[in-house]
């Protein structure tokens, strides 16, 4: 496989962990505000994106390719509301997304056909992804700081 598309898999390897990295930090700050709900939620995220982080893991091996790691940046700890943390959640997402539509572009160029076929899955889970996020949001937004309101966001994220 081209070298430029294994280094850039495994970029994309390293940004899935780094992505459950931020995630649990998100997790930490809720638990710490007494929202288990919450951090529940994205605790089982950060699980899913060191689960797509593997997906990239076997890729890359499959094709012959070395997975190596790189340094990760220190997460956002800390956050002013929970509207503010789903919100860099979507953030980030939208992130993902685009640098997955660049992998399936760099795929295309290289006429490599298994990756443009491994990244399809990719492509419709960032749109699960991102909905996601913009419910939530959606549902934060309506009930403003309101307690009772939280509570009932909190445990609904807790069933996930
Ligand atoms: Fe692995 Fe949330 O994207």
């Amino acid at each position: 496989m081209n070298e430029k598309l294994l280094a850039a898999l495994n970029d994309q390897f390293n940004f899935e962990l780094l992505s459950g990295y931020y995630y649990l930090a998100m997790a930490a700050y809720c638990e710490s505000e007494n929202m288990r709900g919450m951090s529940h939620f994205l605790v089982e995220q950060a699980k899913e994106e060191y689960g797509h982080a593997m997906k990239f893991y076997g890729f890359i091996n499959d094709m012959d390719g070395r997975v190596t790691m790189k340094a990760m940046t220190e997460p956002k700890n800390d956050y002013g509301s929970f509207l503010e943390v789903f919100e860099a959640a979507l953030e980030h997402e939208k992130l993902v997304t685009s640098r997955i539509y660049n992998l399936v572009d760099l795929a295309t160029e290289e006429k490599c056909y298994p990756a443009i076929q491994f990244l399809q899955w990719f492509v419709e889970e960032q749109v699960e992804e991102e909905n996601n996020m913009k419910d939530i949001i959606f549902k934060l937004k309506g009930v403003q700081h309101h307690f009772h309101g939280l509570m009932m966001i909190d445990k609904e994220l807790g069933a996930r």
